[in-house]
């Protein structure tokens, strides 16, 4: 019987399918396996099925004989080594599209709460500090009529650009090649970089982490941006530099930032943003809705049940 390591307890969607035709094993608990267990317990595996936070670097894909996919419960692939899978003939597999409206929700939300400081506002409220409602109290930045801008137009950003038209935002987008037809659908209009960070009142990040767009916004680029700009990312920390997003906030050069992912997951306690007010903070969870996250369980168990039969995998990043 074929072999299925699942790095994590998923919903039991997947697992089921799995089940069904393999012999699976799912490593316990809430964390994610240790790299040298990763390494021992795939070494028997025809698949692996892993998270975000898993590292499927070249250690793990050359020790893993038999190994046929790895099925990646997430729409980024940055955690596996593409170059050694290629080599050794793996498919890799990602869950897109499923988790596009999810992910648009929450960097919608997030670009919300950071514009009108609704984190802040709760805290406020249940340290016992409200007092008055007051004239000066919690003012925050307006979404109606602003202009947003996005960088990196795939599928997610497009799905946040359809939103903002709903508060008649004037849109922007700087991606590496253009998308006529989001620019038909929702009026958006490609700019450089540079114009895009000068322009925008808030700016929501959704492009992949790779050699490209690594580091992508610095001190540079947050200086371009307006006092009043509201900085989104539901993309990858490693897209900007952490270091000169905090230089930013404390230095008031943008008004407030909407952060979903960080250079370094989880947090580490002696990160300044978690001492910052103008900021949100989420525990990475763009795609954490309970039907989302079932359709992930599903269709990554599906790639894996494909490819093991000797099909075409349905998502293939690498094939
Ligand atoms: C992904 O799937 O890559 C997202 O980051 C999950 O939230």
């Amino acid at each position: 019987m074929k072999q299925v390591f699942v790095t994590r307890k998923i919903p039991e969607k997947g697992l089921a399918i799995l089940r069904e035709k393999f012999e699976i094993k799912v490593w316990p608990g809430d964390i994610p396996p240790p790299h040298e267990v990763l390494i021992t317990e795939t070494k028997q595996a025809d698949a692996i099925l892993s998270l975000l936070t898993d590292q499927i670097d070249s250690e793990v894909l050359n020790n893993a004989q038999n190994l046929k996919i790895v099925a990646n419960y997430a729409v980024g692939f940055d955690n596996i080594d593409l170059k050694t899978a290629k080599n050794r003939g793996i498919i890799v597999t990602n869950t897109p599209d499923v988790l596009t409206e999810t992910t648009a929700d929450l960097a919608f939300a997030l670009l919300i709460s950071a514009a009108r400081r609704i984190a802040e506002a709760d805290q406020f409220v249940r340290n016992g500090e409200w007092v008055s409602w007051g004239p000066r109290l919690l003012l925050g930045q307006d979404l109606y009529n602003k202009t947003l801008g996005i960088i990196g137009l795939g599928r997610i950003g497009a799905a946040v650009a359809r939103r903002a038209l709903g508060f008649n935002m004037n849109l922007l987008y700087y991606n590496r090649s253009p998308k006529k037809d989001y620019e038909k659908e929702l009026s958006i209009k490609k700019v450089s970089l540079q114009e895009l960070l000068s322009e925008s009142d808030f700016i929501s990040m959704h492009l992949p982490l790779n050699q490209a767009s690594a580091n992508l916004i610095g001190e540079k680029e947050f200086a371009m941006m307006k006092k009043s700009c509201v900085f989104v990312n539901t993309a990858r920390g490693g897209v900007v530099d952490e270091t000169a997003l905090i230089k930013a906030l404390k230095t008031n050069q943008i008004f407030a930032s909407g952060l979903d992912v960080f250079a370094q997951e989880p947090l580490k306690e002696i990160n300044p943003l978690l001492k910052m007010k103008n900021v949100v903070l989420a525990p990475h969870i763009g795609s954490a809705s309970i039907a989302c996250r079932n359709k992930m369980a599903e269709i990554a168990a599906l790639n894996i049940e494909a490819v093991l039969e000797g099909k075409k995998p349905l998502n293939p990043v690498l094939y």
